[in-house]
């Protein structure tokens, strides 16, 4: 089935969550503080998922979402893919979407990843992304007390486009 790229919307709200916990856990248990484990419940990434919509562009493959990018100005601040589409090219479509997104408005993009999440660096840097160093991530928790976990920065150069209704023109 053909895979598309496309803006999230309102209704994608509950797969995004089911898509964010699942695959939050596959990258991140064992690499963060276990301060931040209480936080990053199901529930937690419901409550966090609708705000993050407008930001967010999700690859579906038919009616059913795959995986899922949200860009916040020069960052590309979540990459996510459902376990049975890992290493089928999704995630660098989602990728490669999130640098044309940033590359609207900046020339350099980044995004922080945990230091043990081996598969998630492997990939950036096939990708052309360098790593940048270390950087402590504030991690947002529903209470409004940031959790900070210690990362790497990856950086990007992205060619500046214009993108008209979210496509390169
Ligand atoms: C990170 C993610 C988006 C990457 O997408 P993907 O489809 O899995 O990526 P690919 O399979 O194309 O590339 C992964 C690379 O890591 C390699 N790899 C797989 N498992 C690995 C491991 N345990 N350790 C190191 N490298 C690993 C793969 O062989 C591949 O490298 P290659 O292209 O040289 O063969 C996806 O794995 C995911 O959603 N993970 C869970 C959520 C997550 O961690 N998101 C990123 C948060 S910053």
């Amino acid at each position: 089935m053909t895979t598309s790229i496309r803006q999230a919307v309102p209704r994608d709200g509950e797969a995004i969550a089911a898509l964010w916990h699942r695959g939050w856990r596959d990258g991140h248990l064992g690499h963060v503080p276990a301060a931040l484990l209480p936080h990053r419940q199901a529930a937690d990434f419901r409550a966090r998922v609708p705000a993050q919509i407008p930001f967010t562009a999700v690859a579906a493959a038919g009616a059913e979402v795959i995986g899922f990018v949200t860009v916040r100005g020069d960052e590309v601040e979540q990459l996510y893919v459902a376990a049975p589409a890992r290493g089928t090219g999704t995630a660098a479509a989602l990728l490669s979407h999130g640098e044309r997104v940033v590359a609207a408005t900046h020339g350099r993009a980044w995004l922080a990843v945990a230091g043990g999440n081996a598969r998630a660096r492997r990939f950036y840097e096939r990708r052309g992304w360098s790593d940048a160093g270390p950087v402590d991530y504030a991690a947002a928790t529903a209470g409004g007390e940031a959790v900070l976990v210690p990362c790497r920065r990856y950086e990007k150069a992205v060619a500046r486009v214009a993108l008209i209704d979210g496509r390169a023109s």
